[in-house]
């Protein structure tokens, strides 16, 4: 099921004959560098069970992202339900093969994520949880037209955290 489409990619709700694909990519230890660990195949198809559920309990999650000019599966980006700080918050999440880095394709599919967010499912609040030392995502998420809000201990890591408001958009 396609849920957003975009110049370049379409954002589709994952399924099981993806894990495979996803598994390639969260093997790879340059794109996990900010997680506590790479994941392995069962790892990875336990991930894509959680966003299955969550798909059934939201109604939204992190789709998997296709780059239309090859048809390539080429990540996971989408809308995330989160605890920060004791409030409830949603999430916009990205993460990319690294052959695919550079060319603004996260930058496309988390402006599209938000507006989604915010048209769509009529969120007032989104935002981008990203570990200090993860400068490529800090700046995806200001071209996203968030602002650095605060610092939050998150999974036990520091985090910062990105914000933005339907009723601020110019
Ligand atoms: C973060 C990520 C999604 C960015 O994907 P991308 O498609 O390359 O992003 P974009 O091309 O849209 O924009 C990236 C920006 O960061 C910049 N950038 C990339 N690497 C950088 C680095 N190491 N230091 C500083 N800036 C960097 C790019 O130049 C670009 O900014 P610019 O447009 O001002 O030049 C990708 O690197 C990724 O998947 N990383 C691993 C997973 C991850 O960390 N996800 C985010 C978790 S919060």
């Amino acid at each position: 099921m396609i849920v957003i489409e975009t110049p370049r990619l379409i954002l589709r709700h994952i399924t099981n004959d993806d894990v495979n694909d996803l598994a390639t990519i969260f093997a790879d230890p340059v794109v996990m560098k900010f997680w506590p660990s790479t994941r392995t195949y069962q790892e990875t198809k336990q991930t894509c069970d959680r966003i299955l559920s969550c798909y059934e309990e939201y109604g939204f999650g992190l789709w998997a992202t296709i780059y239309k000019a090859d048809n390539n599966l080429i990540g996971r980006c989408g809308l995330i339900p989160q605890l920060v700080d004791g409030q409830k918050e949603v999430e916009v999440g990205y993460l990319l093969a690294k052959e695919y880095w550079g060319r603004g394709l996260a930058t496309e599919a988390a402006i599209a994520i938000k507006n989604y967010g915010f048209q769509q499912l009529n969120f007032n609040r989104l935002i981008s949880l990203i570990v200090p030392e993860n400068i490529a995502s800090q700046k995806v998420a200001m071209k996203n037209g968030m602002k650095y809000e605060k610092d939050t201990t998150h999974a036990g890591i520091q985090h910062r955290v990105y914000a933005i408001h339907k009723n601020k958009i110019v």
